[in-house]
């Protein structure tokens, strides 16, 4: 679990670390020690590890939600593509769903070591049964919060990668406007030069404002981007 030590700001993470080098060997490919090397002189990885979270993509949600403030105390989150579970920790805390306010349901098609104060499917969001299993959780609530931080495994051809992240973006929506509550804040990671135009127009008319956000953790080489639409105008403004 987290510890209560808050982690630090982004930017005041930058520039701190003595280099650490890693050499390749019999059992150590390049790319193995390039990944290596990259997550030992990573700060953020250091600073998830030592705030108790469990992975350095805490640091892109607690930025994004620093800004627009959407996991109130006992607001209702959904959090799609979740482990190993650093937003899901995040939701816990900011909702308060431990001291019995707000609830956190996280999904993923890969096993999540359990979190407490949060409830976990595992599942393909992909499948037809998907959006019923989590419907059927949600039990007639709306939620206040989806976040999207699925990533379809690069095939590393980047038409392939592009179509099976605008698949995953398309489908977590069609799911948050089923179930997102009036003023709902939808999130969700996106690739290569933002939102595809058409979903993006579809975002524009359902919710009142609509940005992209590269927060500080997302490495620079990565085209992710999370598009972060506020204000959710209500299910039948949404059609399109
Ligand atoms: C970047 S990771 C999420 C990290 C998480 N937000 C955290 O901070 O711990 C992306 C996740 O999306 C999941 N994912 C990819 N395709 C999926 C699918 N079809 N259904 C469910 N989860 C999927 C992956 O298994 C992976 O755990």
């Amino acid at each position: 679990m987290t510890t209560d030590k808050k982690p630090p700001s982004s930017s005041s993470l930058r520039g701190r670390m003595k280099k650490v080098r890693v050499k390749t060997g019999k059992k150590r490919t390049v790319s193995s020690a390039r990944w290596l090397e990259r997550q030992l002189n990573d700060p953020y990885v250091k600073q998830a590890q030592e705030s108790g979270y469990r992975a350095r993509s805490v640091f892109k949600i607690l930025e994004i939600d620093d800004k627009v403030k959407a996991m109130k105390p006992g607001a209702i989150v959904v959090d799609l593509g979740s482990t190993p579970g650093s937003w899901t920790q995040v939701a816990v805390e900011r909702v308060k769903s431990l001291a019995s306010k707000g609830r956190v349901i996280a999904t993923d098609i890969l096993p999540m070591e359990p979190i407490p104060g949060s409830e976990f499917l595992q599942m393909d969001f992909t499948a037809n049964d998907a959006v019923e299993k989590l419907l059927t959780l949600l039990d007639g609530k709306k939620a206040d919060v989806v976040l999207s931080d699925m990533a379809a495994n690069t095939t590393g051809q980047r038409s392939v990668d592009h179509i099976n992240t605008v698949y995953l973006v398309e489908l977590a929506w069609d799911f948050a406007r089923q179930v997102l509550d009036k003023d709902g804040v939808f999130i969700a990671k996106v690739f290569q030069g933002g939102t595809e135009k058409n979903l993006l127009g579809q975002f524009k008319k359902a919710f009142t404002a609509v940005k992209h956000m590269k927060p500080a953790a997302s490495r620079k080489e990565s085209p992710e981007l999370y598009v972060v639409c506020t204000g959710f105008k209500g299910e039948s403004d949404s059609e399109g």
